[in-house]
């Protein structure tokens, strides 16, 4: 079937609280609220791409726990093929701890559970292999790197690499058989090798992204302001849509899941990145990141508000 997606990820479950602030070490501090909800980088990604409309099949690891039933249930629902996804005895589902503020801001802590036994040796284990033959394999950092660096060399699609959580080590990563890459301003200073608040403007820190990875095309997410996008022979600027901010968690993974199923579907990579940019936007309007996912119609009608302007790396 033309347009396939396959994202090698993670789940976790989700704890989000709603506080006023973050506690203090030794202070137990009394939240606003909290629930249970689903998350993880690659099945928030892969929700996001199948409610866009490419088929998507997941690949990941989950325990034999509540938490990874409920996993499966979430993707089955979604649409999402299941078929290599695996549950595990023995290892607990990855969990994510989640801290919103007033302002919709977010800051995380994850346990990667059962997602760091997605191992090569995992991968080429598999009965279905749907990364081999996916027009698009859209990848994060919650599994192991040398996995998405196999499942890349076995496809014979666009390799997509949203490098999030980084962290320092990844500042000597080789991300060669990455087609496109996806970072945020955080994830790009630290791929450069910069501390990550260190004040750089965001055409600085693109072009420092080309010469050091080397990635054909690159997608700089910029939240509000959108994302500064190098298609392979020019800059653009990509603005976002006016949104107030509820909840910013996951809008990554919504840009990324839209990105990698319009493009999948032939999309050029500048209005794959309108769309994307939309669906983001409209995501961060509303509490959690499962329920926020739009519905393609309203990605498609809102995404033709936003114009791509180019723009000098000079
Ligand atoms: O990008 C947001 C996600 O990151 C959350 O769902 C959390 O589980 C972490 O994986």
């Amino acid at each position: 079937m033309r347009g396939r997606v396959a994202v090698v990820g993670s789940y976790n479950l989700g704890i989000t609280y709603r506080v006023s602030r973050l506690p203090v070490w030794g202070e137990t501090l009394a939240g606003q609220s909290a629930r249970f909800d689903h998350g993880g980088k690659g099945s928030n990604q892969a929700v996001a791409s199948a409610r866009f409309g490419a088929p998507t099949s997941f690949v990941g690891c989950v325990g034999q726990d509540p938490a990874g039933h409920s996993a499966r249930a979430l993707l089955a629902d979604e649409g999402v093929d299941i078929g290599s996804l695996e549950t595990l005895e023995g290892y607990a589902t990855g969990v994510g701890s989640i801290f919103v503020d007033a302002a919709g801001e977010n800051a995380i802590v994850i346990d990667l559970g059962a997602n760091a036994q997605l191992t090569p040796q995992a991968l080429a284990s598999r009965r279905q292999t749907p990364w081999r033959t996916a027009d698009v394999v859209l990848a994060q950092l919650e599994v192991p790197w040398d996995t998405i660096k196999l499942a890349f060399r076995e496809s014979e699609g666009l390799a997509i690499l949203n490098p999030a959580p980084a962290h320092h080590g990844l500042a000597t990563v080789d991300f060669r058989g990455v087609d496109l890459l996806t970072p945020n301003a955080t994830e790009a200073r630290l791929l450069t090798g910069m501390d990550a608040d260190a004040a750089v403007s965001d055409r600085d820190l693109l072009h420092r992204l080309l010469e050091r990875t080397r990635v054909p095309r690159i997608v700089l997410t910029l939240g509000s302001a959108g994302s500064l996008v190098w298609d392979g022979e020019q800059a653009w600027r990509v603005p976002a849509l006016p949104v107030q901010a509820v909840d910013t968690t996951g809008a990554g993974d919504v840009f990324n899941g839209v990105l990698a199923a319009a493009l999948a579907q032939g999309t050029p990579l500048l209005s794959a990145v309108r769309a994307a940019s939309a669906a983001a936007s409209l995501s961060v309007g509303i509490e959690g990141v499962i329920p926020a996912i739009p519905p393609a119609d309203l990605v498609h009608r809102r995404a033709l508000e936003i114009k791509p302007e180019p723009t000098s790396l000079d």
